[in-house]
């Protein structure tokens, strides 16, 4: 498989690590070079690196790597508390989950979305809040489906996924129907702009300018009196997100490790 490489001064370690998790990667490896300099390593899943705004000073390049290295994480994955009664478990990992709580089985393959980035965490929340027996979701940028997965586990009618990574479509079929909602879930590569009708409920972790590219189209796919939810943004620099998705306003701003999901109506 092929790795993702990005040299970083020293300094932009963290900023740009926030990028790559922010990218939904499920692990980033800092490495020391001779020059001084910072290698961030990770994996970008199927996903084409030239159809991803990485910022121009980081440069990156792309290196074969021997796939058990890269699956390491694997072993140190254990299950993420979303809330109190919500808990995403590595569909490898064993878990005894106590009496009410609700557990989502999440297999990523190379997909993004394994349940434990606080935009992840963040946009669970804001579902669980949101979505009423009943409603129809619309999960932007769906990953390995983990978002639409859990709002029909909280009682969406239907969800609809979408994703411009091919790999999001099978691994989010794989995971619906390990999760019992293969039949209200449906999930492509269409394009956000083709998406036609209106969903009560919309959600899309995804980085800040593609939220802001994207503006115009989740506007419209909002039902009236519906809620959008945005994360894959972070506490000190998403005000020009919100004025891109204008005239929706604010509801709520849930923030964590200085990543925030807004919702908007
Ligand atoms: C941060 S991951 C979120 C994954 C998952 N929804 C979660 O919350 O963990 C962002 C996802 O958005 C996808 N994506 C990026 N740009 C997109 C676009 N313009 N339309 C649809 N999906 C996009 C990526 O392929 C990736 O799977």
């Amino acid at each position: 498989m092929l790795a993702f490489v990005v040299s970083v001064r020293p300094e932009d370690v963290e900023v740009a690590s926030d990028a790559l998790w922010g990218l939904g990667v499920v692990a980033v490896e800092e490495r020391a070079t001779a020059d001084g300099g910072v290698e961030l390593w990770t994996s970008l899943g199927d996903t084409d690196p030239t159809t991803i705004e990485w910022p121009a000073q980081w440069p990156w390049r792309l290196v074969e790597v021997d796939e058990r290295v890269a699956d390491t994480w694997r072993e140190f994955a254990e299950p993420i508390v979303v809330g109190p009664d919500l808990v995403v478990r590595p569909a490898w990992v064993p878990y005894d989950a106590p009496p009410g709580t609700t557990v989502l089985h999440i297999e990523p393959g190379s997909t993004f979305g394994m349940g434990d980035h606080p935009t992840t965490i963040l946009s669970l929340r804001a579902l669980r809040r949101l979505v009423t027996p009943g409603c129809t979701v619309l999960d932007v940028g769906c990953g390995s489906g983990v978002l639409a997965i859990g709002a029909c586990v909280f009682g969406a009618a239907s969800a609809v996924g979408i994703d411009i990574a091919p790999a999001a479509v099978p691994t989010t079929r794989a995971n619906a129907a390990a999760n019992g909602v293969a039949q209200r879930l449906t999930v492509s590569t269409t394009l956000l702009g083709d998406v036609t009708g209106t969903f009560d409920v919309v959600a899309a972790n995804i980085l800040a300018p593609t939220l802001v590219a994207l503006a115009p189209d989740l506007r419209r796919v909002v039902a009236p009196g519906g809620a959008l939810v945005v994360s894959g943004i972070l506490a000190a620099a998403h005000a020009h997100v919100l004025d891109a998705l204008a005239p929706l306003h604010v509801v709520a701003t849930d923030e964590l490790d200085g990543w925030v999901a807004v919702t908007l109506r």
